[in-house]
């Protein structure tokens, strides 16, 4: 049997991601507390809850839990609604909390990587119309200085917004997300004003902070015609690549592309040190001249794919490898700030990890500049509009008691973090089943 391990770069980093509204608990100022408390809106009409319960005081343990199993990093957001929670008022002691918790990580041996803003926004300002005011720009950058100043000391790898698509095609497009619109013009608007945001905030954490490296997270998903053969479903395919992925290219060019409309906003143009890429899954795209209200189209996972729990993401890993790929197209160092898998039985986690982290490392290979890889997640949280009906931690959560379930893949990803690769021995102990497929003999 081939022995052999695949090594990544000395000071590579290794984390877990997490966002406050997902983990904290008790937020209840912004706009997903409202969003949940609406009937019909949530899965199994879930709320949030106490989640993770952070805000109380567990991040200890789970940074204790991260930490003794070899991650030398970890990405976490922090809530604007607690920092701000009026439009005239600074909380210092939601900004000292942070200041804690940041300081936690760094004594642990982490290295944090502060997510400005992940998914939530506070009421006050979704009440003057959320990302469609031309003034929020301005204001996402203010709260930004604050931050910035408060977190100095221990943090300089930013985030400024994660997946502006996301929150653009679910709030504004799909209405899975608040405020559930489905209006082109509003999406178009909120992606234009959140990368104005991102480039008013870019500039801001440069000029406070001398080190800063500072991004933004892409969810990048992979679009393949269904029929190859067919010119329909190639462009369809070609098409929802541009839109859902093409924002970042405003960030190169100046040229905001999307919902069937552009801008010039040369304001963009480098406003970015690294490429956060969150990958998970790849869809087959099949053209559909009569679904009007779906933009023509259909996405679909192949007939034998390797689904999680619920069927919302099939195991892709060549998906990984093409969107690091196109991530180094922008000449810059790559992050993978979110990847991992829904699987409360942990049967599938193991093997979706190893792989997704071997294609990593064939990029890596390729002398690629990726520095890092942040599995989503440490512990089971809030899923958004799914609720708790989908289970992503390398440690479970009995969200009765709080309780922390260890699951198997908490040894995979140590091991894989310990050794800084993934070995011959590490593979047939944990997935045997996809050895051939890493170690052709
Ligand atoms: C990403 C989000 C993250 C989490 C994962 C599963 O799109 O950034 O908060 O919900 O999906």
């Amino acid at each position: 049997m081939p022995q052999a391990t695949f090594h990544f770069p000395t000071g590579f980093l290794w984390g877990t991601a997490t966002s406050s509204h997902q983990v904290e608990g008790s937020n209840t100022n912004n706009n997903w507390s409202a969003w949940e408390s609406e009937p019909g809106r949530i899965k199994n009409g879930h709320t949030a809850g106490l989640a993770c319960d952070w805000w109380g005081g567990r991040w200890k343990e789970d940074f204790d839990r991260a930490a003794e199993s070899n991650q030398n990093a970890h990405r976490l957001s922090v809530e604007w609604s607690r920092i701000q929670p009026r439009p005239d008022i600074w909380d210092e002691d939601a900004l000292d909390h942070y200041r804690q918790m940041m300081r936690g990580l760094t004594e642990r041996g982490m290295t944090p990587m502060v997510t400005l803003h992940h998914f939530s926004d506070p009421l006050w300002l979704v009440e003057q119309g959320g990302w469609e005011n031309e003034n929020t720009p301005a204001l996402f950058d203010k709260y930004c200085a604050k931050v910035v100043e408060a977190l100095d000391e221990y943090v300089n790898l930013w985030v400024t917004i994660n997946e502006p698509n996301v929150y653009v095609y679910s709030g504004y497009l799909n209405g899975g997300f608040p405020p559930g619109k489905n209006d082109m013009a509003s999406a178009f608007t909120v992606m234009r004003n959140m990368l104005r945001g991102h480039a008013a905030a870019y500039r801001t954490l440069h000029r406070l902070q001398r080190p800063a490296r500072v991004g933004i997270a892409i969810n990048y998903r992979s679009f393949v015609p269904a029929r190859p053969g067919l010119p329909t479903d190639t462009w369809m395919a070609k098409f929802l690549h541009s839109n859902f992925n093409g924002f970042l290219n405003t960030l190169v060019d100046g040229k905001l592309r999307f919902a069937l409309k552009s801008d010039s906003l040369p304001e963009l143009i480098k406003t970015q040190d690294f490429v956060g890429l969150n990958y998970y899954s790849r869809d087959k795209v099949t053209f559909k001249p009569l679904a009007t209200n779906d933009l023509f189209h259909k996405l679909s996972y192949p007939k034998d794919a390797d689904l999680s729990d619920t069927g919302f993401i099939a195991n892709i890993p060549e998906g990984m490898f093409e969107g690091l790929k196109w991530a180094k197209r922008f000449g810059l160092p790559v992050i993978v700030t979110e990847n991992g898998v829904e699987d409360a039985d942990d049967d599938l986690r193991p093997r979706y990890t190893i792989q997704h982290i071997h294609q990593m490392w064939r990029a890596v290979n390729f002398n690629w500049p990726v520095k890092g890889y942040f599995h989503w997640s440490l512990v089971d949280n809030f899923e958004w509009e799914r609720g708790w009906t989908q289970r992503f931690g390398l440690w479970g959560l009995d969200t009765e008691t709080h309780a922390r379930i260890r699951r198997a893949s908490v040894d995979v990803y140590a091991d894989i973090c310990q050794r800084n690769g993934i070995s011959s021995e590490m593979v047939q102990r944990y997935s045997p089943e996809v050895f051939e497929k890493l170690f052709p003999g």
